[in-house]
């Protein structure tokens, strides 16, 4: 758990503080960080990588794509970290906090793995040696793993991962201890998209944290990936009675991979307007729940991002647009940010 107190680094003067940029502002209102993800793709590009470097807007980074395990494990026994080490380099190039993502999830996962049957003994030895491995490689480098991501389906039904079906939900566990085992220091979370909403699947993270608690798994944190859509996103105060029913159990929160798209393109003023407002109320809601820790972009700039390869028609989720101009939604994050910053104690 972090103290506020301790990391409120700039709420000296507010007129200082209101030109400060995103992670400047994020640590003078007690988070830890304000972070991106960065795709391994994107470090050849000289303008993304000079603001992705700006430690006053980002102070922590986290590999898009390159720690999944079909990149450092394609075949059983290879294990290959030239992709997963492109975005840690760049952190402790910076200085910046790494999140690490991800261990076991059921996708980006090489056939070896999902396309046949295994014993659940076999199962456990193929996740215990691929954790140990990955996490041993970057052990010392990594403030959060996500060591397990989105165990649930959007009905609070568990996903019939390879994982699931053979191990039910012993591989929650399995993947927490082996983690702990191989980085007794790195942050072990727990990693979901649409949290958000307070439904079924949000009802089954809760009994997921529980599940890990129950087995004295070592579980430090809940993401909450903040895959939004504008106009739906959430209220401020919905999304932290949400949060704070999480932080009740004991455990972090954070928002990890925020992006909120629009579904039509391209947008109004008026749509940009409300992208800005939703993109307030998330931050906002960290800012209101004492152990949210911090909030992560799923990229910048709308120059690079996943979401219209996912939902065609959709875009323009980020807050810079693909010029890398700042949109309304940079102001409404560091304004929300600044206003938190000038009243922190
Ligand atoms: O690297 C290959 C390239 O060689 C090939 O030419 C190209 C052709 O399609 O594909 C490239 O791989 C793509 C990879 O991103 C790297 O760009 C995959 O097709 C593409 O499916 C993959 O998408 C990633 C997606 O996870 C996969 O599920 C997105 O970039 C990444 O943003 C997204 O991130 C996930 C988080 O990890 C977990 N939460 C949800 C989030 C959004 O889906």
């Amino acid at each position: 758990m972090h103290t506020r107190s301790l990391l409120a680094i700039l709420a000296t003067a507010g007129s200082a503080v209101v030109e400060a940029q995103l992670n400047s502002l994020a640590r003078a209102a007690g988070l830890e960080y304000f972070g991106t993800a960065i795709g391994g793709g994107q470090t050849g590009d000289s303008q993304y990588m000079s603001i992705a470097s700006d430690t006053d807007e980002f102070g922590q980074l986290v590999p898009e794509n390159g720690q999944k395990w079909e990149s450092v494990q394609p075949n059983q026994g290879q294990f290959n970290y030239d992709s997963g080490d492109i975005v840690p380099n760049v952190a402790a190039r910076n200085g910046q906090i790494l999140r690490c993502h991800t261990l076991t999830w059921h996708s980006q996962l090489p056939r070896w793995v999902s396309s046949r049957s295994w014993s659940r003994e076999e199962l456990q030895s193929v996740i215990e040696v691929h954790i140990a491995n990955v996490v041993g490689h970057y052990k010392g480098k990594c403030y959060h793993w996500d060591v397990v991501n989105e165990a649930a389906e959007e009905d609070g039904g568990w996903r019939g991962s390879v994982f699931y079906n053979t191990l039910g939900t012993d591989f929650l566990p399995i993947s927490f201890n082996a983690a702990k085992a191989a980085d007794p220091d790195a942050g072990l979370w727990y990693n979901d998209y649409n949290l958000e909403y307070n439904q079924e699947k949000t009802e089954r993270a809760l009994e997921i944290v529980q599940i890990f608690q129950d087995a004295g798994a070592p579980i430090d944190g809940v993401g909450f990936q903040g895959h939004l859509i504008v106009g739906t996103t959430p209220t401020r105060d919905q999304l932290a009675d949400t949060l704070r029913r999480f932080t009740a159990l004991g455990v972090d929160v954070a928002y990890t991979e925020l992006d909120i798209r629009h579904a039509s393109m391209p947008p109004s003023d008026q749509a940009l307007a409300t992208q800005g407002d939703d993109y307030a109320n998330v931050v906002g809601s960290c800012l209101d729940v004492e152990d949210c820790v911090g909030v992560t972009v799923w990229g910048y700039t709308d120059k690079y991002s996943w979401v219209p390869g996912t939902f065609p028609g959709s875009g323009a989720a980020l807050l810079w647009d693909e010029n890398f101009n700042k949109k309304p939604a940079y102001t409404s994050v560091s304004s929300v940010l600044a206003a938190a910053a000038t009243a922190a104690p």
